[in-house]
């Protein structure tokens, strides 16, 4: 099968895996407030993360690496849309074309339809210095993400096994780097012991990629002749994750995975993060129903987004931190066994 082939394979079976009916933002309750305060023609959806200025606390996360016709064409639709909406989006894994110049148009697609707007780089933890800033060169890159995704690489027969060399890897591209740097997770979450080690090496935007929307696990053992499928559950769900990133380090966090709606984004900023992030389910707008319905998902997104902050009495995104809330079910019992203080 050629590489291109498979990669668009890849994002079928990312896109068409089952989604649990169940979803963890599902147990977390803001609490109504009857006085509105504002007007909604007044909110404002600028948000800012650390360094990086945003005209939205959304962005479209990372995907679609590698060459190929139809993968640059995704791009290009993604980046127009980002473009026509004012959000961020990430570019998928760079590491191939790193490798295969030939493959740099599918990332620099970008940067080409989208001149002004915030574009964050994309390169696997086994990246050098040197790598990552030919990643962010190649799309003229506001931020950097690195991801980390141990067990997709495990259930990959052809995956990475070695991971001793990971952290000074993170250390060095952290250090060296005049960009923000976002270690990000790929659908399993970010426990407060990993936040805690990336802060004290120097890190300081995570992406906790939680459990909860695209599974690796599941695209992963789709190929595998005999699945792991006992791992298919594995990780922390993002709500979790978003506490357990937010309940020590002085961290920019911002949350993904499983993020359906402006209103699952809102809760997600209600727990203290700074942005956040959608994959699948654009993606999965953009192939089904084309670039202009996709336009049209962020824009109603963003009114989701506005009604909460509306009826929070929050004028900014940053504002909705803290608003009271009641967690139900996993969540709280997540809540009460690992978030002390
Ligand atoms: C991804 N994701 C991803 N992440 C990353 O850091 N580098 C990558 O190359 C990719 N590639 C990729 C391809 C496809 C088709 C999908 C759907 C996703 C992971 C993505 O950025 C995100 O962390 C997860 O998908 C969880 O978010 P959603 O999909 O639940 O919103």
């Amino acid at each position: 099968m050629s590489r291109s082939k498979r990669k668009i394979d890849h994002i079928r079976h990312a896109l068409g895996h089952e989604r649990a009916p169940y979803n963890h933002f599902d147990d977390m309750n803001i609490v109504h407030q009857s006085l509105a305060r504002l007007d909604f023609n007044q909110i404002t959806l600028t948000a800012e993360a650390g360094e990086l200025k945003l005209s939205s606390p959304l962005f479209v996360n990372a995907m679609t690496g590698g060459g190929g016709e139809k993968t640059r064409e995704i791009n290009r639709d993604l980046a127009i849309a980002a473009r026509e909406t004012g959000i961020g989006m990430a570019v998928g894994s760079q590491m191939s074309a790193i490798k295969r110049p030939e493959e740099r148009s599918t990332y620099e697609v970008v940067r080409e339809m989208n001149p002004e707007g915030v574009v964050f780089a994309n390169v696997g933890s086994e990246a050098s210095l040197q790598q990552a800033e030919e990643a962010a060169n190649m799309i003229e890159a506001n931020a950097l993400q690195i991801h980390i995704n141990t067990l997709q690489e495990l259930i990959m027969p052809e995956g990475d096994r070695d991971f001793t060399s990971r952290m000074s890897n993170i250390q060095k591209i952290v250090n060296g780097l005049d960009l923000p740097v976002v270690v990000k997770e790929v659908g399993y979450g970010m426990s407060m012991e990993t936040a805690q080690t990336l802060y004290d090496i120097g890190v300081r935007y995570i992406d906790v990629g939680g459990r909860g929307g695209t599974n690796f696990s599941r695209v992963e053992n789709l190929r595998r002749e005999k699945p792991f499928s006992s791992f298919n559950n594995w990780g922390i769900p993002t709500p979790a994750s978003i506490l357990e990133a937010r309940s020590s380090q002085d961290l920019h966090v911002f949350a993904s995975g499983g993020i359906r709606h402006g209103l699952d984004g809102a809760k997600a900023l209600v727990l203290g993060a700074c942005g956040f992030g959608m994959a699948g389910s654009l993606l999965k707008v953009l192939m089904e129903e084309g670039r202009e319905a996709l336009i049209e998902e962020i824009h109603h997104i963003h009114q989701e987004l506005k009604m909460a902050m509306m009826l929070l009495n929050a004028s900014s995104p940053e504002e909705l931190s803290g608003k009271p809330y009641v967690l139900t079910g996993e969540t709280k019992a997540w809540q009460e066994q690992r978030i002390t203080n």
